[in-house]
């Protein structure tokens, strides 16, 4: 390969197959999510995902091109990652929060992906692929922003880090400043 043309439907091709994999991937965690708004916010993203895969076939169109029959390597890695975790037996909350890790990772791969392709399409002066890689691109931010604000209000159920006695002698040494932490926060 030497050209920047056949780098860019490579790598299109390859976000294809993403967002392909991705609309089962997100179905199957909008189903096993047991917080309500997590679940919606996964069928919601399923379906934007559906979408994303419909824009990056205009964008071949755009071009008079055919994507390529590859595989996105780092993408089924994501999915076995979730896969193997689920093999851990997690319990419900637990699942929630690997879920909204998981997409925050997917949702990182996917806007650096983006960035990368928008970048080439610019140079490459394909206006009509740039604006439907921004569109994407644009998607995939506020999604990562959503999963975001999930995982800082996300709570797990059991800390698991031991006897009692265990769990105070570790956070003595941390009172003082925890104290007055929550002071300032009930002077706000
Ligand atoms: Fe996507």
């Amino acid at each position: 390969m030497q050209t920047a043309h056949e780098l860019f439907l490579h790598e299109m091709s390859d976000m294809l197959d993403a967002e392909q994999k991705l609309v089962e991937a997100l179905g199957e965690q909008a189903e096993e999510s047991s917080n309500a708004q997590v679940k919606k916010a996964f069928e919601m993203h399923q379906r934007q995902t559906e979408g994303q895969v419909r824009r990056l076939q205009q964008a071949f169109e755009s071009l008079e091109e055919e994507p390529e029959n590859t595989e996105c390597a780092g993408m089924k890695g994501l999915k076995e990652e979730h896969d193997n975790f689920k093999e851990e037996d997690p319990s419900e909350d637990i699942l929630d929060i690997f879920n909204v890790g998981a997409a925050k990772k997917v949702e990182r791969y996917e806007i650096t992906a983006y960035e990368s392709l928008i970048q080439l399409a610019t140079q490459m002066g394909y206006r009509k692929a740039t604006q439907l890689l921004r569109q994407n691109l644009k998607e995939e931010q506020q999604t990562l922003k959503k999963m975001e604000a999930f995982s800082k209000k996300l709570k797990p159920e059991q800390m698991g880090m031991g006897e009692e006695e265990d769990m105070q002698e570790r956070f003595t040494p941390q009172r003082k400043s925890s104290s007055k932490r929550s002071g300032r926060k009930s002077a706000a």
